[in-house]
């Protein structure tokens, strides 16, 4: 098994082992692509939320936030073409009668030549050693460039056949390319059809004729409907932004990579009104601020990348993904469109209503053109968890599993811990976390050896441990652990709020992103 395909299952089983996530329902044998967090996971989820909160409403004075209702009136999803195009394209296979994402399977098809060349790249890297030149390799050396043409020549069908919706033309390339069922291993493929990812409901009693609604796939629309109650309320000029945390729900088919692709899931979503005209200038900013915001979290600069896309909606003039590095690959995490005004001109022809803004300065009404960043909570909490699963082994052959995640995100931020069960330790332990609980999410643990307690904490993240011995109740002094180096030091306890502070804080964080 590929060592990173291995390493996404432990990081699985931990989470339900360390309380970050469960099945849903899993005593009813589960539900399939929705999960619950747990005690700890809902911890980092809020850390993550409060983060792109904060770095959205305090950090710009043009963004507001709000929170919408998942219920909408039906008509706004026939405005926002969800209702007629928000389709993915379905394949059956014949003999496992299982159902995939046809452009799914053909994206995979493309890494599968990606992964070949970096095999290329790494086995030559090995080989030359230091006097290795990788660009030299990549352009002049046979197998690399054949791969790269299959893929160059398998990205080019794909992309046209999307761009143009033909079904037929997926399914030949599935063909062509002899694309397998991973189940069955057969090539016995059902034509492709458009299958609508909204779940649907109905409000209203079917007597007094019930209206179908849906659960909302996106939380921007709550964003657009709302445009001018902000504007309005809010005394708002172009440019501003709408901020908006919420849950989505989305029909997928091929639910599958755990958090990743989920049937329930969160967004957190802003929407950037702007002249049009000024639209890419904009875009161009958002994009970059949203990679700031990414980085500045420490987990590698390396592992986030721009995807631009090859295919734009009808309605969009620039788009790109925030990509990170997961187990299984470079994987969007964000997406960042630049919309025109395709949203609120919809909006004002199906609803019969004037949204407009008037610009004192142009003297003018206009709709105006919209900046979207759209960031999954999920999706950035897997990003968190994989970037952070470390597997190490110890001096004395021990295996620790230590989750680095940012301090600033670590669900439990310091454990207070008594050397011994006894002699007033746990006393002055318990006054130090009560001393401590107004600032920080703290824990207090005094079950077994004081190795195995420092294991649990590295286990759910915790950068410091904090020990009491005999010593601290004379000389008030604490031994303080560092969970990444595992380094011990000896220090007040009159400190320990500062320190901590320090490392956890969010307003480092922030400030660090804002330049100041
Ligand atoms: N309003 C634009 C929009 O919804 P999207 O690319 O469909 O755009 C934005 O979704 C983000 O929402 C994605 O980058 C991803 O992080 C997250 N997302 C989308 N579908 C998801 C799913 N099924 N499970 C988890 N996260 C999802």
């Amino acid at each position: 098994m590929p060592q990173q395909e291995d390493i996404f299952k432990k990081l699985i089983s931990h989470c339900k082992e360390y309380g970050f996530v469960f099945p849903s329902s899993e005593i009813y044998d589960g539900l399939g692509a929705v999960y619950d967090y747990g005690q700890n996971g809902v911890e980092l989820k809020n850390n993550i939320k409060k983060y792109w909160w904060d770095s959205m409403t305090l950090l710009n004075e043009n963004v507001a936030g709000i929170d919408s209702a998942i219920f909408m009136h039906p008509t706004i999803w026939k405005a926002s073409g969800h209702v007629d195009a928000f389709n993915d394209p379905l394949i059956d296979n014949k003999d496992s009668k299982k159902r995939y994402r046809a452009d799914v399977l053909i994206e995979d098809q493309i890494t599968k030549y990606e992964d070949k060349i970096d095999k290329e790249v790494e086995k030559a890297a090995k080989r030359f050693g230091e006097t290795f030149d990788e660009q030299k390799f990549r352009a002049t050396n046979s197998r690399v460039l054949e791969n790269q043409s299959k893929k160059d020549e398998l990205h080019t069908r794909f992309a046209k056949a999307l761009n143009d919706g033909d079904l037929e033309e997926l399914r030949q390339i599935i063909l062509d390319y002899e694309i397998v069922c991973p189940i069955s291993g057969t090539k016995n493929w059902t034509d492709v059809r458009q299958f609508n990812l909204m779940f649907s409901t109905e409000m209203g009693s079917t007597a007094d004729g019930a209206t179908k609604i849906y659960l909302r796939p996106e939380t921007a629309q709550g964003i657009f409907v709302n445009f001018l109650n902000v504007q309005k309320s809010g005394r708002m000029k172009i440019p501003f932004g709408i901020a908006q945390i919420g849950k989505a729900f989305r029909n997928e088919i091929v639910a599958r990579q755990f958090v990743f692709r989920m049937r329930e899931f969160e967004q957190m979503e802003m929407q950037f009104f702007v002249r049009p005209g000024e639209e890419l200038k904009w875009f161009e900013q958002w994009k970059q601020t949203r990679m700031k915001w990414h980085k500045a979290l420490g987990l590698g600069d390396k592992k986030y990348r721009f995807h631009d896309h090859d295919k734009l909606a009808h309605y969009a003039n620039a788009a790109t993904d925030i990509e990170f590095e997961m187990p299984f690959g470079f994987k969007e995490v964000e997406g960042i469109h630049s919309r025109t005004d395709f949203d609120l001109s919809s909006h004002e022809k199906y609803s019969g209503k004037n949204i407009r803004f008037f610009d004192p300065e142009l003297n003018q009404s206009y709709i105006p053109y919209v900046i979207e960043t759209s960031i999954g909570v999920d999706r950035m909490f897997l990003a968190i968890l994989s970037g952070s699963y470390c597997e190490e082994t110890l001096e004395n052959g021990e295996m620790r599993v230590v989750l680095k995640i940012p301090p600033v995100l670590a669900p439990v931020k310091l454990a207070v811990l008594p050397l011994v069960k006894k002699d007033g330790l746990p006393e002055k332990a318990r006054e130090i976390r009560n001393n401590l609980k107004f600032d920080f999410h703290c824990q207090y643990d005094e079950k077994d050896s004081i190795g195995k307690r420092y294991r649990r904490q590295d286990a759910i993240g915790t950068p410091y441990c904090i020990t009491v011995d005999h010593d601290t109740l004379t000389d008030h002094c604490v031994t303080i652990r560092y969970r990444d180096t595992m380094n011990q030091e000896r220090i007040p306890i009159s400190s320990l709020e500062t320190i901590i502070e320090k490392k956890v804080s969010m307003k480092n964080l922030l400030k660090q992103i804002a330049n100041v």
